[in-house]
């Protein structure tokens, strides 16, 4: 079955838009990065042509699912090469510095989230893809579910009527396994920017991004209250946003709270009318469901399985196809980053 994906409140893609494959390279093969490449190449959304990472042993192993596909040295090797997009997924601090050089040299970008570790170097980016005129893509994976595409739809449509209270939830009993999330020159932060930038991002999207009023914010480390001149990332944080609709957003997040399950995560909408929810199932990092709430009565919109990973890369990679450059929808990353960077207290 084909689906179409909400991108923005005008435009709709299909997933297996039929044109011509974009020549990729794939900048930092890890976790994030050899899945989205095999998505991109599952889905014959794009042509795996470069792979760089500079550990030796990913890089193998992601040329096992790209046949043709030449490992080079870095992204400077890349770009002297004939692609049009590169594909990051690097540790976050490269991601700015990274994304601007691939749009200098004339190539479309899909970088992981966070696009930059503050409000200035996502600006700087996205300032260099409107100079380039090239596409630019953030992986904001979870608009992309069906689940939470119900819950789009429905706060679009106006039948919650009124919206003011909006609750986000992203739990992360484990938190990240790598160094460098722990380390904020590396990261930018903790669970605010590796988890709650997502969920920021769905709460605005929703709404169409109005403006944000006032944003104050609680965050702990090992459960000790931090503030901004802490040279430590946060591993819970409490946010209250209020957005000059008069809409209120609170946000929680975390890594390793004793959670009693592996995940929570949820973006909850109450209007006037009712609520709609983005809710994973039984402490999952992959089922959602949608849920609308009518008083006390629960519908559920849509359930499990739903393979959604990846499915914003190929979105990119699609558009890439059909010839699209820059898009001012790409001010939305920096409009998110600002949020941060005032849940940060920067
Ligand atoms: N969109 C999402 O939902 C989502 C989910 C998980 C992770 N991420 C993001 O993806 C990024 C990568 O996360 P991960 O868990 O895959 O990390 P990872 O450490 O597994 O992968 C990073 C890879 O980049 C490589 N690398 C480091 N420096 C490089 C360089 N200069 N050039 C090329 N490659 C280089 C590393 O060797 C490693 O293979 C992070 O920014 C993270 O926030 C996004």
């Amino acid at each position: 079955m084909q689906t179409d994906l909400v991108l923005d409140k005008n435009t709709t893609l299909s997933e297996n838009t039929p044109i011509q494959l974009p020549r990729l390279g794939f900048l930092g093969v890890g976790w994030i990065g050899r899945n989205r490449m095999e998505v991109i190449a599952h889905n014959q959304a794009g042509k795996v042509v470069y792979i760089a990472d500079p550990v030796q042993v990913n890089s193998e192993e992601a040329l096992k699912t790209a046949d043709n596909a030449i490992v080079v040295n870095d992204l400077k090797e890349m770009l002297t090469g004939d692609v049009d997009g590169i594909v990051i997924a690097t540790p976050s601090a490269l991601h700015a510095e990274q994304t601007i050089a691939a749009l200098e040299a004339g190539k479309a970008v899909f970088c992981q989230k966070p696009l930059g570790r503050n409000k200035e170097e996502t600006k700087r980016v996205v300032e260099a893809a409107r100079e380039a005129d090239k596409l630019l893509g953030v992986d904001l994976s979870y608009r992309y579910t069906k689940a939470m595409q119900e819950v789009y739809r429905v706060v679009q449509s106006g039948e919650l009527g009124e919206i003011y209270g909006v609750e986000l939830t992203f739990h992360n009993a484990y938190g990240p396994d790598k160094p460098w999330f722990y380390d904020p020159k590396l990261s930018g932060g903790g669970c605010v920017i590796d988890l709650g930038v997502h969920l920021v991002d769905l709460a605005l999207w929703c709404l169409n991004f109005p403006e944000v009023e006032k944003v104050t914010s609680s965050l702990f480390s090992k459960g000790k209250r931090i503030t901004a001149t802490d040279v430590i990332v946060e591993d819970y944080a409490n946010s209250s946003i209020n957005l000059q609709t008069g809409t209120h957003v609170q946000l929680t997040c975390s890594w390793n709270l004793p959670a009693g399950q592996e995940a929570i995560i949820s973006a909850v909408f109450y209007g006037t009318n009712g609520g709609v929810a983005f809710k994973n199932t039984n402490g999952s990092f992959y089922d959602f469901v949608a849920e609308r709430y009518y008083g006390t009565q629960t519908h559920t919109m849509c359930f499990p399985p739903d393979d959604w990973s990846g499915r914003a890369g190929v979105a990119w990679a699609n558009r890439l196809a059909a010839g699209e450059t820059f898009s001012p929808e790409a001010e939305e990353f920096v409009k998110v980053a600002e949020v941060l960077d005032r849940i940060y207290g920067k």
